[in-house]
């Protein structure tokens, strides 16, 4: 079934997330938005590339007059200036003009790259996004956040930039690797818990549907953190305050994801992040006992982690804060009031944040 969640901002449409199960209604949507004899360059990873990029090409090309491959490896080692140098130099070698448009195919990394070209190039060309992965499905592809990592500070140079359309064809899960599956249900998870507690109820009641990647049960997923996203994005389309609570997970998170040297994904540190911070919301005394233990041991389903065993405590703590962004403005730690009520906190002391952390520091006992 085709489904649309359309984006608005001052109740003026912006752009729409179709959700469809392959890549045919691609073209008549892009000539519904005028992009017809225009060109475009398509921008993909050298994993995804192989898989989709001749499908995707070939649909583009029913409406772009020319269309130029552009890849890059694999990987957040990846998403750096460099290789946005190098993404704008294929841009003005394929002679991409104002009117023209990028083209993002694949995962988190890809979207945020070449969303930031786009947002960049000329001073701004269209962009397309076509999220591969689950967690850009539901997450990163959606709401105009871009960018790139600048030394160790992750995502640090960036700029908004809403796309013309997010087209995803879930049937593309089917092929993906499960540890990238579980991970983006980090994020899936992260809706439930932080605004819609129905959801986390359909989410445990459909783990064994979810895990056998059954078509339908993605389908309405998918659609449903599209649809928490958009709430959040058009209320806040800029981060200026309710929008940080899809940082839930994440503070603690990306310390993890560093400290790891990215060995870990993404959404298995958003995984370890939350468990912390339902664990601190406890010790604050807005979640009961049973509650937390009941967040927490709801990762284990999903194939998501809840514990750690080789970490420096103090060190992540450090990370935490020297993360660039909480240092500049402070750290904006998202606490639960209860499931599926976040709220921000911005007065934790170091220890709250260290009991977190210990919390999910699996130590094993000599006994
Ligand atoms: N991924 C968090 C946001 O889009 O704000």
């Amino acid at each position: 079934m085709s489904r649309t969640v359309s984006v608005s901002m001052n109740k003026k449409p912006i752009y729409d997330i179709k959700l469809e199960q392959d890549f045919a209604g691609l073209a008549p949507a892009l000539e519904e938005l005028g992009f017809k004899d225009r060109n475009a360059v398509l921008i993909s990873d050298d994993k995804v590339s192989p898989m989709y990029s001749e499908e995707v090409t070939a649909e583009l090309s029913k409406v772009f007059e020319k269309v130029t491959v552009l890849t890059f490896p694999a990987g957040e080692e990846s998403k750096n200036l460099d290789s946005v140098t190098a993404l704008l130099r294929g841009m003005l070698a394929a002679g991409l003009k104002r009117s023209d448009a990028v083209v993002a195919l694949g995962g988190g990394v890809t979207g945020d790259m070449a969303g930031f070209c786009a947002a960049i190039y000329m001073r701004g060309i269209s962009v397309i996004q076509i999220p591969t992965s689950l967690l850009s499905m539901v997450d990163s592809s959606i709401g105009g956040k871009t960018g790139v990592d600048l030394d160790q500070y992750k995502n640090m140079v960036g700029a908004f930039k809403m796309p013309s359309l997010v087209y995803i064809n879930t049937s593309v899960l089917r092929s993906l690797d499960k540890r990238q599956f579980n991970s983006g249900m980090g994020e899936v998870l992260k809706y439930g818990l932080i605004m819609d507690a129905s959801f986390y109820e359909w989410l445990l009641s459909n783990m064994v549907e979810i895990d056998d990647r059954e078509s339908a049960v993605l389908e309405e997923m998918i659609e449903h953190c599209c649809i928490c996203k958009q709430r959040i994005v058009e209320r806040d389309p800029f981060e200026q305050g309710d929008r940080a609570l899809l940082n839930f997970g994440h503070t603690i998170g990306h310390a993890i994801e560093k400290y790891k040297d990215f060995k870990l994904l993404h959404g298995e540190c958003v995984a370890l992040g939350s468990v912390a911070a339902a664990y601190i919301s406890w010790q604050k005394g807005r979640l009961s006992k049973d509650e937390y233990y009941e967040i927490r041991d709801m990762f284990v389903p999903f194939g998501l982690p809840i514990s750690i065993d080789d970490i420096d405590d103090e060190e992540i703590l450090k990370l935490t804060k020297s993360d660039k962004k909480a240092a500049l403005n402070g750290i904006k730690f998202i606490l639960l009031k209860r499931v599926g009520k976040a709220y921000i906190e911005k007065d934790l002391s170091d220890e709250d944040i260290l009991a977190g952390i210990k919390e999910i520091h699996y130590v094993e006992s000599n006994d």
